[in-house]
């Protein structure tokens, strides 16, 4: 097996994205361009990966901290890509095997292309392997110029002659390149031409004049060489990723009611029979059960649902655990570090910040309960409020089985509530409630027996 060096440019400015971002740092369905170009690299089992940086690099270095695999060189000035590979000369030189060199802006690339491209260029023993595609409409991409049937050279759009701008063979910017000859063959790469850049393509009329093989390897879906140049790319590069996992969830046995309305994220897991109803978003490393119903207007992030789980409509769901049978919405929210237990009922308004709500427990109204433990069985009346915050740090509260809390009530955390407490509705409470206990927090009513009538007896002044 030959070995496989991997380099990626993704030293641009993306000018036409007019962000301050980083091109390849913007987002398809949960990841990164660069992370899926990278993705796609990880599946040659390539024996180095060199990323290609320059503007935005220590954004781009950042995001991809935690990836071991991944070296870097920076490519201070952007002189164009021949330049741009030119940089890697450092960590791979002295290397044998092949080179491939992927465009951190082309994210639609899959790894079987990629095998494809060494199976061929090993085949023809190529000194390069350009990926080509034919486009009917190919503006603003490197037309494959042949001369015999053969590649003779690439030429960019900006230097193309009316005649060459007819070729709908596209260059993709992904190529196999030998590692012997190849950066000697790059010192020789000049500027002479509309942008004054150093252009990797220039490399097949240098080896073609060298008497060395170029081959060609054409993919069969153009789409999937797509380069994102624009926030318009990205949007329909963006869709059809989202079209493509629906397809694969709905070929799985999920119901997506308008998979045209429907957003998940490429990692996200659902199971079968489950229902997701127009505009839900899924997001992340969500895992859905089976047999769950997502109604619409929900977005659950990062969270895990067990099966038979109903979300109910506007629901937000953040970094947080639903177990199996339970009921959440309409219009909850369950932030960061939440368990719903099983079977359990989580209503409308109802608010969940680090909070365990034990099974078949329920919070059916407007309620907030932040930093609590609660128990099994417990209920927990309309208009409840731990008060978890006094101004400066966050205190827990602790309610156990089959407690009982009132509408209206106000728990001054830190507070426990044992098992089988009962807590009179309105109640403020501010100590700890003992096991069956009552506790009664608010101010006795008393009630003054014909009192309108003697007020409106009274002489008015
Ligand atoms: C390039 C090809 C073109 C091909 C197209 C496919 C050249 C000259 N042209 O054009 O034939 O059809 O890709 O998408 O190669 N980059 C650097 N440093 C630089 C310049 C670019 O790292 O100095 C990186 C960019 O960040 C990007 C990639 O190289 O990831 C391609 O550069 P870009 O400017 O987008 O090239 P295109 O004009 O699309
Ligand atoms: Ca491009």
């Amino acid at each position: 097996m030959v070995e496989i060096h991997v380099v990626v440019l993704a030293a641009g400015k993306g000018t036409r994205m007019k962000s301050q971002v980083p091109k390849v740092l913007h987002g398809i369905s949960g990841f990164s361009l660069i992370e899926r170009v990278l993705r796609t690299a990880d599946a040659l089992a390539p024996a180095s990966i060199t990323l290609v940086v320059g503007h935005g690099a220590d954004e781009v270095k950042g995001s991809l901290s935690s990836r071991a695999n991944v070296q870097f060189v920076v490519q201070e000035q952007q002189l164009g890509t021949g330049h741009a590979l030119l940089q890697a000369r450092p960590l791979l030189e002295g290397k044998s095997g092949v080179v491939i060199l992927l465009s951190g802006d082309v994210p639609l690339l899959t790894s079987n292309t990629l095998r494809s491209l060494i199976e061929t260029h090993t085949q023809c023993e190529a000194a390069a392997t350009v990926v080509t595609a034919n486009m009917p409409r190919p503006f603003g991409y490197g037309r494959i110029v042949r001369t015999n049937g053969r590649i003779a050279k690439i030429v960019e759009e900006r230097d193309a002659s009316p005649a060459q701008k007819k070729i709908t063979e596209i260059n993709s910017g992904i190529y196999a390149f030998d590692l012997a000859p190849l950066f000697g063959a790059l010192d020789s790469v000049g500027t002479s031409n509309n942008q004054g850049e150093y252009y990797l393509p220039d490399l097949v009329a240098i080896y073609r004049k060298q008497k060395r093989t170029v081959a060609t390897w054409t993919v069969e879906h153009a789409e999937e060489i797509r380069g994102i140049n624009s926030r318009t790319e990205l949007a329909e590069v963006s869709a059809m990723v989202r079209q493509q996992k629906n397809e694969e969830l709905m070929a799985a046995g999920v119901t997506l009611i308008d998979p045209a309305t429907t957003y998940v994220d490429s990692d996200v897991v659902i199971g079968a029979d489950t229902v997701i109803h127009p505009c839900v978003f899924l997001e992340g490393s969500t895992k859905i059960g089976a047999a769950c119903e997502i109604h619409a207007g929900s977005r659950i992030v990062n969270s895990t649902l067990g099966d038979r789980v109903c979300v109910r409509n506007h629901t937000v769901v953040t970094d947080s655990t639903v177990e199996a049978g339970s009921f959440i919405g309409p219009f909850a929210h369950i932030r960061p570090g939440s368990q719903v237990g099983e079977g359990a009922h989580i209503g409308n308004f109802v608010e969940l910040k680090k909070t365990s709500m034990g099974k078949g427990s329920k919070a059916n109204h407007l309620a907030y309960l932040g930093d609590s433990t609660i128990g099994a069985a417990t209920n927990v009346g309309a208009g409840t409020i731990t008060c978890n915050y006094d101004g400066e740090k966050k205190h827990q509260t602790t309610i156990g089985d089959n407690v009982f809390v009132g509408s209206n009530s106000t728990l001054v955390a830190p507070i426990t509530l044992a098992d089988g407490a009962y807590i009179a509705a309105g109640s403020t409470v501010t100590k700890d409630v003992p096991a069956g206990a009552l506790g009664v927090g608010r101010a006795r009513q008393e009630n003054k027996d014909g009192w309108r009538e003697k007020r409106r007896q009274k002489p008015s002044a």
